[in-house]
C-alpha cells in the first residue's frame, strides 16, 4: 500500500495503477477510521481492480463553532486498518496542499442543503461538495463510495454529480451499527459512559417506528410526535430535528398523509445532543 501527502505524488501514482484500464474505486474520508468506513473499502475492494482511501479533515465543511480543532485523528490506526481492508492507495493532504490559498469558487447543491443537517450546520454541504468535486478530480474514480449513515450527503453528492456530468458512478453503502444499534462515527469517542448508554435511542427509536409506521391509522405528523416523545425519554437527549422526507429528493410529505398511501421511499432522519455531540442516524421507510 502506498501513501501520498501531495497531488503530484497522487497523480504520479495513480497514472501508474491506472494503466491497462484498471477501474478505480474511491473511499473519501476524514480518517479516525472505523468498521463503517472499513465496510465501504471491503466494497470498493471486491467491486474494482484498485481501491483509494483518501483521509483529510476538511475544514470548509465545519462551522465556526464546531469541532474542527478537537476532531480525532489517529493516522498510524488508520494506515493500519487501510491496509487490513486491501487499501492500494491513500491520500493524505495537508490543508495547504489541497487548499494553497482561499478557494474562490464552491460547488452549491441548492435545495436538498436547505434541511437536516444543511438547516443545522450552514454551509456545511457547501464544504463538502466542495472538497468531494476537488478529490473527484484528483482521482477520477470509476465508482466513490459513500455510507448511508450521512443519507442527505448521499442524496448532495448523486445530485452533484448528476447536474455537472461528473463521471463516477456513487455507491450508496448500508449503515454499520455496535452491536447494541448505535450508529459507528468517529464522534463516539466524545461520549461521556452515561451518554453513550443514552445514545442507543436513536436507533431504537428508528427501530419502534418501523413499526409504529405499519399501523393502519398512522400519519407522518403522529408518527413525527411519538418518535420525538421516545427520544425524550433519553433524559440528556437534546433533538435537534426528528424528519420524516421523501428520499433522495427530502421534500416534506403533507403532515396529515395516511404513511400508507405515500408511495415513494421515505427516510426518517434524526439529529439529537448529548452534550457537545451531535449524533446522527436514519432510516429508509422501505426497508422494513
Ligand atoms: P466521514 O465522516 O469520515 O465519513 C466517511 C464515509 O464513511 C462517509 O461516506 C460516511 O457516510 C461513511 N460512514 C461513516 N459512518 C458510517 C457507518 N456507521 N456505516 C457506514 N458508513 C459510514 O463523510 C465524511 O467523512 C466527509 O463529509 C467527506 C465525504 C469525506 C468529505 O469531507
Amino acid at each position: 500500500m502506498n501513501i501520498c501527502r501531495t497531488k503530484a505524488e497522487l497523480k504520479q501514482q495513480l497514472s501508474d495503477l491506472r494503466k491497462d484500464g484498471k477501474q478505480i474505486g474511491f473511499v473519501p474520508t476524514m480518517g479516525y477510521l472505523h468498521e463503517g468506513h472499513a465496510s465501504l473499502l471491503r466494497k470498493s475492494k471486491a467491486d474494482n481492480d484498485v481501491t483509494v482511501l483518501s483521509i483529510f479533515v476538511n475544514p470548509l465543511q465545519f462551522g465556526p463553532h464546531e469541532d474542527l480543532d478537537r476532531y480525532p485523528r489517529d493516522e498510524k490506526r488508520d494506515v493500519a486498518i487501510a491496509e487490513e481492508c486491501g487499501t492500494d492507495l491513500v491520500f493524505i493532504p495537508s490543508v495547504q496542499e489541497m487548499y494553497p490559498e482561499k478557494p474562490l469558487t464552491s460547488v452549491i447543491v441548492n435545495q436538498l442543503t436547505d434541511r437536516l443537517c444543511g438547516a443545522s450546520r450552514p454551509g456545511h454541504f457547501d464544504g463538502v461538495g466542495t472538497v468531494v468535486s476537488k478529490l473527484f478530480h484528483l482521482i477520477q474514480p470509476n465508482r466513490a463510495y459513500f455510507g448511508m449513515k450521512d443519507a442527505q450527503q448521499v442524496a448532495v453528492i448523486q445530485q452533484m454529480v448528476n447536474d455537472l456530468n461528473m463521471p463516477v458512478e456513487i455507491v450508496p453503502c448500508p449503515i454499520v451499527r455496535e452491536p447494541d444499534g448505535l450508529a459507528l462515527s468517529s464522534r463516539n469517542v466524545y461520549l461521556s459512559a452515561e451518554h453513550r448508554l443514552q445514545a442507543v435511542v436513536l436507533s431504537k427509536t428508528l427501530q419502534q417506528a418501523m413499526k409504529w409506521a405499519n399501523e393502519p391509522e398512522m400519519t407522518v405528523e403522529r408518527l413525527l410526535a411519538k418518535v420525538k416523545v421516545n427520544i425524550d425519554k433519553a433524559s440528556e437527549a437534546v433533538i435537534d430535528y426528528a424528519e420524516l422526507l421523501y428520499y433522495p429528493s427530502l421534500q416534506a410529505p403533507e403532515p396529515v398523509a395516511l404513511l400508507q398511501n405515500l408511495k415513494q421511499p421515505l427516510i426518517l432522519a434524526l439529529a439529537v445532543k448529548f452534550g457537545a455531540t451531535r449524533l446522527i442516524d436514519n432510516r429508509l421507510l422501505d426497508a422494513m
